[in-house]
C-alpha cells in the first residue's frame, strides 16, 4: 500500500531508456556477428527478465550501470527453463527467437504472465515448422523444427507476435512476409534493418529472409510510455514541462496525438533520427482539455496509454470515447476492469459496449480516493499520478520497477518505508491501516507485508527490518527480534531507524479498553495465550494492578509467566478474558463465567469462540481491528514522529473503501 499527498516534483532525469527498444536490443546483440555495445538500456524487471532468458541461453551479457555490452550466443543451450516474469514481451519475442535457434526450452512466468494468451505467437510458428507443447503451470514449451517461409496476415493486433515471426524469419528458408491490419509498434523492423538484416517493408506488410545482424552500438531512447505519465501529471495540474531525448517513434505517440486534438498544449520539438527511431524532445505547457476520442489505431498508437488517457478522460468534463479497447484485457490485468474502477474512484462512469468505452465526466476530482491496482504496474502509476492530482490519495500496490524502476523520483516522491514482518502476513489491514494515518497526517508512506519463514536465519531477518524506515513485528518472531535488538522489553512489535525497539501492543490493549468504556484498573483478568502479544499485555494491565491468570494451551508456557511475573494461579471470577491465540478447539472450549463484564479477542479475522459467546451473553466485546489500529497509531507516531488524533470510526469507513 502506498499513500501520497498532493506533493509532486516532475524530473524527466529518472526516466531511463525506452523498454520495448531495450528489449529488442538486447535480442539483436544476443544473436549479432559480433560483440554490441547498448547505452541507456531499461533496468526495469521485465528487461531484465529479457537479460536474464538470453544469458541462459547462451549470450554473454555484462551490466555496467545502464551499459549493456553483449557478447552473442555461439551454440545455443537447449533444455533450459526461461523465466519471462511479468513480460509479455519477453515471453513472445523470445518464442520467435528460440524458434529459430531450434531449440528446446521451457518458457516460465508469474500468475499474471501465465494466464495470458500465447497461442496467438505460437500458431505462426507452428506454420512455419516450430513445434510447441503447452500445458498447465507455465507457458509453452518450444521442442526446435526446421523452419520455412510463411506468408502470414495477423490474427490480432499484436507488435510482439510480429516480431516473433520475424525474429524466427531470420532463421528460416524462404522468405517470411507477415501482413498486419493496422499498423502496431514497428521496432523489431526499424531495428532489424538498421542493424544490417535482409528486412523490408511495404506498407502493412514486413518480409524477412534469413541473414546476419550486425553487431549494434545504440543509445536508447527515454521511454515515451514513461514520459506518459509525467507528462499526465504536469497536464492535470498545469504544469509547463519539457522532457527530452524521448523516443518519439509514430506507432508510440498515439497518447500524445490524441491529447492534442483534446485541446493539450504539447509540441514535439528537435526531432531527429536515433538507429532508425525518431527521437526528440516534448514540451507541455499547461491547457484546456476539451472532451477525447481515439479511434481504433489511435488504441494501436497508444496500447499501454489508454489507461492514462482514461484517467485524464476521467477528471476532464464531457464525454469521452476510446474504440477498440478489446485488446486492453489482455495486458498485465484486464485493464479495461481496471480504468473502470478507477474512473469510478474518481467519480465518472465507464460504459463498456461493443469493445468501444464511453467515459463520462462531470470533471471533478476526488477527494483521497483509495485506488485497486490489480497488481498492474502501469494501472498502479496511473493511480498514484492521480491520487497527486487528488491531492492525496492511496494504491493497495506498487509493482513499479516492473517498467519504470524509478518512477517514485521522476514525480518526486519519497516515501517513508514501513513494513509488517511476520510469519504469514499477506492478509494483515496493516498497510490500509498506515496508508490511513498518512493520509490523516498528510505524509506519504508505503507499507508492505513481508512473509518470512518461522526458520528464517537472524542475519535475514535483521537485513530486512534494515531495509525500512520503520517496521511493525509479528508473530513468530517478537521475542527473538526483542533478544537480537537487544530491546529492554521481552517482546518487540515496533522497530525504527529512529526509534528503540519497543512494543506499542500495550498501548494498543490499554487505549482500545478505554475507548469502549472499559475500567480494568485493579480488576481479575484472564489472559488466553502465552506469546509475545500476551506478555505485552501482563506487563501493562500489571502497571494497572490488575490480578492476572495466563489460559494457554501449553501449560508450561503459561506457568513460565506466571512464575517470572508472579501471577496468580487461581482465578475463578475474572473481569475481563483477553485472548491471543487464533481461534481452535481450545480456544472454543474456553468457557466464561458469569462473573465477566467484557472480552477482548486479539484475532480480528476468522473465527472466534470467545466472541461468539461474548456476542450471545451480550458481554461487551472489544475487537484485535481497535487494537490493531491504536498500537499502529503509535508506532506511526513513534516513526513520524506525528501524532494523528484518533478516529477509529474513521479508519472503520477507509478500510469499506478500500475493501469495496
Ligand atoms: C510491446 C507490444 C505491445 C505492448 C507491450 C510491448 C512490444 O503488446 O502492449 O507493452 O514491445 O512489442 P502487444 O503486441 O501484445 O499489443
Amino acid at each position: 500500500m502506498l499513500c501520497v499527498n498532493g506533493q509532486f516534483n516532475i524530473d524527466c532525469d529518472y526516466v531511463g531508456g525506452d523498454k520495448s527498444v531495450s528489449h529488442r536490443a538486447l535480442i539483436l546483440a544476443a544473436i549479432a556477428d559480433g560483440d554490441s555495445v547498448i547505452r541507456n538500456l531499461s533496468l526495469c524487471d521485465d528487461v531484465a527478465a529479457t537479460c536474464e532468458c538470453l544469458r541462459v541461453l547462451g549470450a554473454d551479457i555484462r551490466l555496467d550501470g545502464a551499459t549493456a555490452y553483449v557478447r552473442p550466443i555461439t551454440v545455443p543451450i537447449s533444455g533450459v527453463t526461461l523465466n519471462c516474469r511479468n513480460s509479455g514481451t519477453t515471453a513472445r519475442l523470445l518464442a520467435g527467437l528460440v524458434a529459430g535457434l531450434g531449440v528446446r526450452a521451457k518458457f516460465v512466468g508469474d500468475e499474471s504472465l501465465t494466464s495470458r494468451p500465447m497461442e496467438r505467437v505460437l500458431d505462426p510458428l507452428r506454420k512455419m515448422g516450430a513445434r510447441f507443447n503447452t500445458g498447465s503451470g507455465y507457458l509453452f514449451e518450444s521442442l526446435g523444427g526446421k523452419l520455412t517461409e510463411i506468408t502470414y496476415r495477423a490474427k490480432v493486433n499484436s507488435a510482439q507476435v510480429k516480431s516473433a515471426v520475424l525474429l524466427a524469419g531470420l532463421f528460416a528458408d524462404g522468405e517470411t512476409t507477415y501482413t498486419e491490419n493496422i499498423p502496431t509498434r514497428n521496432h523489431t523492423e526499424l531495428m532489424l534493418r538498421g542493424a544490417g538484416a535482409d528486412v523490408s517493408v511495404d506498407g502493412l506488410t514486413v518480409t524477412v529472409r534469413k541473414s546476419t545482424v550486425h553487431a549494434l552500438n545504440l543509445d536508447v531512447p527515454r521511454d515515451v510510455s514513461s514520459v506518459a505519465f509525467l507528462v499526465t501529471l504536469a497536464l492535470l495540474c498545469d504544469r509547463k514541462a519539457r522532457f527530452d531525448g524521448v523516443l518519439l517513434n509514430e506507432r508510440r505517440t498515439g497518447f500524445i496525438r490524441v491529447l492534442q486534438r483534446s485541446g493539450a498544449d504539447i509540441t514535439l520539438e528537435n526531432v531527429t533520427e536515433r538507429f532508425g527511431e525518431p527521437t526528440g524532445d516534448i514540451a507541455v505547457k499547461p491547457s484546456r482539455l476539451k472532451p477525447s476520442y481515439a479511434s481504433e489505431t489511435d488504441v494501436c498508437d497508444a496500447i499501454d496509454e489508454v489507461p492514462l488517457l482514461c484517467c485524464i478522460a476521467a477528471v476532464t468534463q464531457g464525454r469521452h470515447e476510446f474504440h477498440a479497447v478489446d485488446e486492453l484485457r489482455r495486458k498485465e490485468s484486464d485493464r479495461v476492469r481496471a480504468i473502470q474502477s478507477i474512473a469510478v474512484k474518481l467519480g465518472a462512469t465507464a460504459e463498456v459496449s461493443n469493445g468501444s468505452l464511453t467515459i463520462t465526466s462531470e470533471g471533478c476530482k476526488a477527494v483521497n480516493p483509495h485506488f485497486n491496482c490489480f497488481n498492474d504496474h502501469r494501472i498502479a502509476m496511473c493511480a498514484v499520478i492521480m491520487a497527486l492530482v487528488c491531492g492525496g490519495g492511496s494504491v493497495d500496490c506498487a509493482p513499479f520497477d516492473v517498467s519504470f524502476p524509478n518512477f517514485l523520483q521522476a514525480v518526486g516522491v519519497t516515501p517513508y518505508k514501513f513494513a509488517l514482518i511476520g510469519e504469514n502476513v499477506s492478509d494483515s489491514r496493516s498497510p490500509v491501516l498506515m496508508s490511513y494515518l498518512a493520509s490523516k497526517a498528510n505524509l506519504c508512506c508505503s507499507y508492505v507485508t513481508v512473509s518470512l519463514p518461522r526458520d528464517v536465519s537472524d542475519e535475514r531477518l535483521l537485513e530486512t527490518i534494515n531495509s525500512f524506515d520503520g517496521v511493525n513485528v509479528t508473530m513468530p518472531f517478537k521475542t527473538r527480534v526483542a533478544a537480537l535488538l537487544r530491546a529492554d522489553v521481552p517482546s518487540v512489535n515496533a522497530v525504527g531507524k529512529r526509534i528503540c525497539p519497543c512494543s506499542t501492543d500495550g498501548c494498543g490493549i490499554v487505549k482500545s479498553l478505554t475507548a469502549n468504556g472499559i475500567d480494568f484498573a485493579n480488576k481479575p483478568i484472564w489472559i488466553v495465550g502465552a506469546g509475545g502479544a500476551a506478555e505485552e499485555c501482563i506487563r501493562v494491565l500489571l502497571k494497572y494492578n490488575c490480578a492476572i491468570r495466563v489460559i494457554n494451551r501449553t501449560q508450561a508456557h503459561a506457568d513460565a509467566l506466571t512464575e517470572k511475573y508472579g501471577l496468580s494461579k487461581q482465578i475463578d471470577e475474572p473481569y475481563g478474558v483477553l485472548s491471543f491465540v487464533p481461534e481452535c478447539e481450545f480456544e472454543r472450549n474456553i468457557q466464561l463465567p458469569d462473573s465477566v463484564g467484557f472480552v477482548f479477542v486479539a484475532a480480528y479475522k476468522g473465527q472466534s469462540g470467545l466472541r461468539d459467546k461474548a456476542s450471545q451473553r451480550v458481554i461487551k466485546y472489544v475487537d484485535g481491528l481497535e487494537m490493531l489500529y491504536h498500537q499502529g497509531a503509535e508506532s506511526f507516531a513513534l516513526w513520524t514522529g506525528t501524532e494523528v488524533q484518533s478516529d477509529y470510526d474513521g479508519f472503520l469507513k477507509y478500510l469499506a473503501d478500500c475493501d469495496g
